[in-house]
C-alpha cells in the first residue's frame, strides 16, 4: 500500500484500532433511498463574487451527507441554500434549482418560515435562546401551533430531549436556563429545539466543533440515531467524523462540487487529486 492509501484506510478506523461503525456498508447492495432534497446547477454570488459554481447534490432519506473541503470553499454557503437562510443576506444571489420532495424550494409558492420548520438548521456555537431548557424546546412547536394543550406540548418537549439524548441529564431541572448546561448539553438542547418543530431534514454546520471529545462523541452517535428518523447534512473539518457519521461525503474545493459519492469511496479511493490530497491532509 502507499503511503497515502495507508492514511486513507486509517480514517476509517477509530483510534483505539477496531473498526469505525461501517458508514453502512452495503450502500451499494441496498435499493438506492429516495432522494428528499435534489440541488442542480446552483450557483451563488454574495454581489459580483461567485462562491458556488454549478453545485448538484442529492440528499437521500434517512442518510447522513457529510459536506467538507477547506475553510472558505463554500459549505456553509451551500447549506445555508437548502433551507434559504441565505435570503437573509442582502447581496447573496442564488440561482439554479433545488427541489424538497420535488418541489422548488425557492418557488413562488413557497412560504420561507414553514419551510425552515421542514428544514432544521444547528450551528456550530450552541446558541440556546435566553430562556428556559423548557422553553428552549417548547417555544417552537407553540409558534406553529404543533400542540394545543399544554399537556401535549409536554409530551414533545420530553419526547424530543429524549430523542436528542438530553431527557435523562436535564429532567429535574427544567426551569432551570438553557445557558446554565455545558456546552454539550447546549448542543443536543439546540438538537432537541431543532427535532421539537417535526422536521424532515437537519442541517448541522460543524455542530461538534465547540464540543469536547467526549461531547462530540455522544452528539456523533445522536446523529447516527437520528437518521433512522430524518435527513442529514453535516458539514465538518474533522475527516474521522465524515467517515464515521456519514454514508455520502461531498468535497468541495473553491466553491466548486469536485467529488459526491458514498463515503467508503471518497476515504479509500477518490477519483480526484485534490480530493485524495485533502484527506491525506495535503493542503486544507
Ligand atoms: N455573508 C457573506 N458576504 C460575503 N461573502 C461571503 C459571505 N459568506 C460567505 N462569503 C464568502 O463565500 C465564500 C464561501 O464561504 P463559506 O462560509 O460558505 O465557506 P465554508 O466552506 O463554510 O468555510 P469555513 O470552513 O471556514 O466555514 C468565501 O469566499 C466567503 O468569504
Ligand atoms: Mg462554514
Amino acid at each position: 500500500m502507499t503511503d497515502d492509501t495507508d492514511m486513507m484506510v486509517s480514517l476509517m478506523i477509530e483510534e483505539d484500532g477496531a473498526p469505525a461503525a461501517a458508514p453502512d456498508a452495503d450502500v451499494g447492495a441496498e435499493a438506492p433511498a429516495p432522494i428528499r432534497m435534489r440541488a442542480r446547477d446552483v450557483n451563488v454570488f454574495y454581489a459580483d463574487k461567485q462562491a458556488l459554481f454549478d453545485v448538484d447534490i442529492d440528499l437521500a432519506l434517512n442518510k447522513v451527507t457529510a459536506l467538507i473541503g477547506p475553510s472558505g470553499c463554500g459549505k456553509s454557503t451551500f447549506l445555508r441554500c437548502l433551507n434559504r437562510m441565505n435570503d437573509i443576506i442582502d447581496i447573496c444571489r442564488v440561482t439554479g434549482s433545488i427541489t424538497l420532495d420535488d418541489r422548488d424550494i425557492y418557488g413562488r409558492d413557497i412560504d420561507v418560515v414553514q419551510l425552515r420548520a421542514r428544514v432544521g438548521m444547528v450551528f456550530q456555537k450552541p446558541n440556546p435562546f435566553p430562556k428556559s431548557i423548557y422553553e428552549n424546546v417548547a417555544y417552537g412547536p407553540r409558534i406553529h401551533g404543533l400542540a394545543r394543550k399544554g399537556r401535549e406540548l409536554n409530551d414533545i418537549v420530553e419526547k424530543s430531549l429524549r430523542r436528542a439524548g438530553l431527557f435523562d441529564e436535564v429532567s429535574d431541572r427544567l426551569q432551570q436556563p438553557g445557558t446554565s448546561l455545558s456546552g454539550g448539553q447546549q448542543q443536543r438542547l439546540c438538537i432537541a429545539r431543532a427535532i421539537a418543530i417535526s422536521p424532515e431534514v437537519i442541517l448541522m454546520d460543524e455542530p461538534c466543533s465547540a464540543l469536547d471529545p467526549i461531547a462530540t462523541a455522544k452528539v456523533e452517535e445522536l446523529i447516527d440515531e437520528l437518521r433512522e428518523h430524518y435527513t442529514i447534512a453535516i458539514v465538518t473539518h474533522n475527516m474521522q467524523q465524515a467517515a464515521r457519521v456519514s454514508q455520502f461525503t461531498a468535497f468541495f474545493h473553491l466553491g466548486e462540487l469536485v467529488e459526491f459519492e458514498a463515503t467508503e469511496q471518497i476515504f479509500t479511493n477518490p477519483h480526484d487529486q485534490r480530493t485524495q490530497d485533502y484527506i491525506t491532509g495535503r493542503f486544507g
